[in-house]
């Protein structure tokens, strides 16, 4: 089996991450073992937002991992989740994306659940005339729905399958805390929209991409020619004590907007970037930023699924949901807020142009993906990435964005929760 190969030092050459095997985005047993040992193992992983369950009996589905999850508000106001499947012979039990319930019943024999997954009716349990019926010994409660242990923080709501999983608040980070409070805690979130994008290329890939602001001023011409984003500008990254979470951010200066005599020197020879281009219909990119802190993107990226980023002046929660390891659904949430006058609801519908499938900024971005998933398949076996940008060695919080060693941070956190061994002081590179 090849994920063998993946653990051995061949496969990681670097105790620094610096080099990747490409398998680990190609090889089926990998993308198992993945199910198994992230997605329900020790993590907590994004479901939905509390704003998404507004009543009693609101449900959510949603994925975690190869697992489809029904999200549930009970008559007690509290939240469940628990696998898309009946109890009974294992039939998908809800079938819309969200909806409003008293109870969930199975469409193929009936049987339904409360909404906290206890299974309560079985239709001809006592049988008929005396005749059939379950035995004596079938408890209803002995067959309830699998449940995930719940847990929210600052209206995101987090499940995890496994028995002793970390506590939620040290899983995140203080980084994390702090920008959940930022984005979804000082004004009362309300989602604006939904849009889902099949992309095909595997669901690291699009960590790696989150966690890579070097990239942003390269393959994202839009940003560079219309002054949204400068190779010049300031920035950095923050990581958790994992190494797993990651919190980039930029702050661009009225000296970096004048700056594109710098910028067309900088991309001499690529026949990239072109100073006089312009706009002409500015509109989308005179939007205020509307949390006056100055910063221009923050990328908040949480292992293994989650994203809550502000470009601009859009704010989306982007949730991971792989499929197979040669495609990903990228399900994108996004926010406004109660607060909001009708000009800024306006200006954040029209900002939304910017993230998604056609979105001028992230349209690349899932083309970048399909290249990679693309060129990686094409390669003779044993081939490694090179994730060197910002230095090698120590991996650690920088004051400038073009790097990759959040990159290597998630790798190392990724290595370790697979259990593939190799395990060294980190800086020590062969
Ligand atoms: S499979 Fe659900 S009731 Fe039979
Ligand atoms: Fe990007």
């Amino acid at each position: 089996m090849n994920s063998k190969v993946a653990s051995d030092r061949q496969s990681w050459p670097k105790a620094d991450f610096s080099r990747v095997p490409y398998e680990v985005f190609t090889d089926a047993n990998i993308y198992r073992l993945e199910n198994e040992r992230i997605f329900r193992g020790p993590v907590w992983n994004y479901l939905c937002h509390e704003v998404e369950l507004p009543q009693v009996g609101s449900f959510v589905t949603t994925w975690v991992g190869d697992t489809q999850v029904v999200v549930t508000r009970a008559e007690d106001e509290s939240i469940h989740a628990f696998e898309n499947s009946c109890a009974h012979r294992g039939a998908q039990l809800v079938t819309a994306v969200r909806g409003h319930a008293k109870s969930l019943t199975c469409p193929y024999h009936l049987w339904s659940y409360s909404l906290k997954g206890e299974l309560t009716g079985v239709p001809l349990l006592k049988g008929l005339k005396g005749k059939g019926g379950m035995p004596a010994s079938f408890q209803k409660a002995d067959h309830g729905l699998n449940v995930l242990k719940v847990q929210t923080h600052g209206g995101l709501i987090f499940g995890s399958f496994h028995d002793d999983p970390p506590d939620l608040k040290t899983f995140l980070g203080p980084h994390s805390l702090s920008q959940i409070d930022r984005l979804l805690v000082q004004r009362k979130p309300k989602v604006l929209g939904y849009l889902r994008q099949r992309i095909p290329g595997n669901w690291k890939l699009y960590n790696e991409n989150v966690r890579d602001p070097y990239h942003g001023s390269l393959l994202h011409q839009f940003q560079v020619s219309f002054g949204l984003q400068q190779p010049t500008m300031k920035g950095g990254i923050k990581l958790d004590t994992e190494l797993k979470n990651t919190w980039n951010h930029s702050i661009l200066s009225d000296t970096d907007k004048d700056n594109q005599a710098l910028v067309a020197q900088a991309y001499e020879g690529t026949g990239k970037f072109n100073p006089n281009m312009k706009m002409a219909d500015p509109s989308l990119i005179n939007v205020p930023l509307d949390l006056g802190d100055g910063y221009k993107t923050t990328i908040l990226s949480i292992f293994p699924t989650l994203i809550v980023a502000q470009v601009d002046n859009t704010y989306a929660i982007r949730h991971l949901r792989p499929k197979g390891t040669d495609g990903v659904e990228l399900h994108i949430t996004y926010l406004g807020f109660e607060s909001d006058t009708p000009e800024q609801t306006h200006d954040k519908l029209l900002t939304a142009n910017f993230i998604g499938p056609s979105g001028y900024i992230s349209l690349e971005d899932g083309e970048a993906l399909r290249l990679v998933q693309q060129g990686i398949r094409q390669r003779r076996p044993g081939g490694h990435e090179v994730l060197e940008m910002g230095g090698v060695g120590p991996i650690q919080d920088t004051d400038y964005l073009s790097q990759e060693i959040s990159i290597r941070g998630f790798w190392q956190y990724y290595h370790q929760i697979m259990g593939l061994g190799n395990d060294q002081p980190l800086g020590e590179t062969q």
